[in-house]
């Protein structure tokens, strides 16, 4: 695990430009500072790329804790060198897998990986490359009571699709999205308007709460 097949290396290469482009970096900044989050927080970044929503989180929210994991390890790499660059030192990066966390976060951060233990999960253009409904059932048990997860999700709509191409992802629906909040428990489920209209045709951002634990 670590290393990116042919495939991911081609994605992200001709992604890449796309996902680390200021105007992009600044779209997804602006979407983070449109949202209601309170500071003092934990917060998890799933499949967090080179950071874009972790360093927009750790300057909108400084006094919050933040782990950001990604699957490959060129990611967390860049995101690190970032971190050095920017001094943005509350956030914990890791290379780990949604599927086997959390067996890659390290013994002296085992309370991240507690149950109920995060205020917000962020999974920005990721859940198009996992199992919809399993993964959002297995990350709403870390949110704490009235904690939230949101998705900032791939559209079904052509610019979506030609993000896609070729690629082996799956782009979900507004109503598959919404069908696994509800499965897993999740609800006061919103749809948030992104105001910035260049992200807001090939993006789609959903949250839902968790408003009590069982
Ligand atoms: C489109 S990028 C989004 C990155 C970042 N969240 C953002 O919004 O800029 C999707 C990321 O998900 C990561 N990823 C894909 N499958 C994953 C998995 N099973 N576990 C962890 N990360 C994964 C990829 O390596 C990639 O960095």
């Amino acid at each position: 695990m670590g290393e990116a097949s042919l495939r991911h290396k081609l994605f992200y290469g001709v992604l890449g430009g796309l996902i680390s482009s200021r105007r992009y970096r600044q779209s997804l900044a602006d979407f983070v500072n449109s949202l209601d989050l309170k500071d003092n927080s934990r917060i998890l970044d799933v499949g967090c790329g080179i950071g874009t929503v972790s360093f927009a989180l750790h300057r909108k929210l400084p006094y919050s804790s933040i782990l950001a994991f990604d699957k490959f390890r060129s990611q967390i790499k860049r995101a690190t060198r970032y971190q050095r660059i920017y001094c943005l030192d509350r956030i914990d990066f890791y290379v780990g897998d949604i599927d086997t966390f959390p067996q890659l976060v390290s013994l002296d951060k085992k309370i991240w990986a507690k149950a109920e233990s995060y205020d917000y999960i962020f999974a920005s253009g990721v859940l198009e490359h996992v199992d919809l409904d399993k993964t959002i059932a297995k990350f709403s048990k870390y949110l704490k009571e009235d904690g939230k997860f949101i998705d900032i999700g791939i559209k079904e709509a052509l610019a979506g699709k030609l993000i896609k191409g070729p690629m082996d992802f799956k782009i979900h629906s507004e109503e598959d999205i919404l069908r696994a909040y509800i499965l897993a428990g999740l609800d006061s489920t919103e749809k948030i308007t992104l105001e910035d209209k260049r992200l807001e045709r090939f993006r789609i951002a959903i949250t839902g709460k968790k408003s009590k634990v069982t």
